[in-house]
């Protein structure tokens, strides 16, 4: 059975631009429900083991250097097949290949700064939402 939870965050060049509410707006549009928010800075440290994953990647300096870079905002969301359903609503992680009116199309800049980030499984999701939120902060 898979989820109705995914985590998100608005990337630090997408906030800088000032996207943050125009991308709340368009998750909600796509009948994602917020269930936890925080606009927070993630340190260096932070953002390497938030993208543990990647370590030893050819990217993973530049990604965790740019998402410690700035505030970010973080959020749980909430809809029936909520990973799926979501990594198909932000688009492509390169926004130059992401399908017209997804967010990374529409907010992204590149495949580095593209907007949002979306869990990849209903595993992950778990560990990136109490990343960020305890118990209590989820509504
Ligand atoms: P996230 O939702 O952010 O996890 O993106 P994703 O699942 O679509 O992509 P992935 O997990 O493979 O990569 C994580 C992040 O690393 C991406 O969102 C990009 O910001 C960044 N990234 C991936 N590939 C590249 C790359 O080739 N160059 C750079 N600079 N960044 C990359
Ligand atoms: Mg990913």
């Amino acid at each position: 059975m898979s989820g109705n939870r995914t985590y998100t965050m608005i990337k630090p060049t997408a906030m800088r631009k000032g996207y943050m509410a125009p991308i709340m707006n368009k998750i909600v549009e796509g009948g994602f429900k917020i269930i936890a928010a925080k606009m927070t800075q993630l340190s260096k440290a932070e953002a390497e083991a938030f993208y543990g994953i990647h370590r030893g990647r050819p990217f993973f300096e530049e990604l965790t250097s740019f998402m410690s870079s700035g505030p970010i905002m973080a959020m749980v969301i909430e809809k029936e097949n909520a990973v799926e359903a979501y990594r198909n609503y932000i688009g492509s992680t390169n926004p130059a290949e992401a399908a017209e009116g997804t967010i990374r199309k529409m907010y992204g800049t590149n495949i580095g700064e593209n907007a949002i980030h979306g869990s990849d499984s209903d595993e992950n999701a778990k560990i990136e939402m109490s990343f960020f939120f305890t118990g209590r902060e989820m509504f």
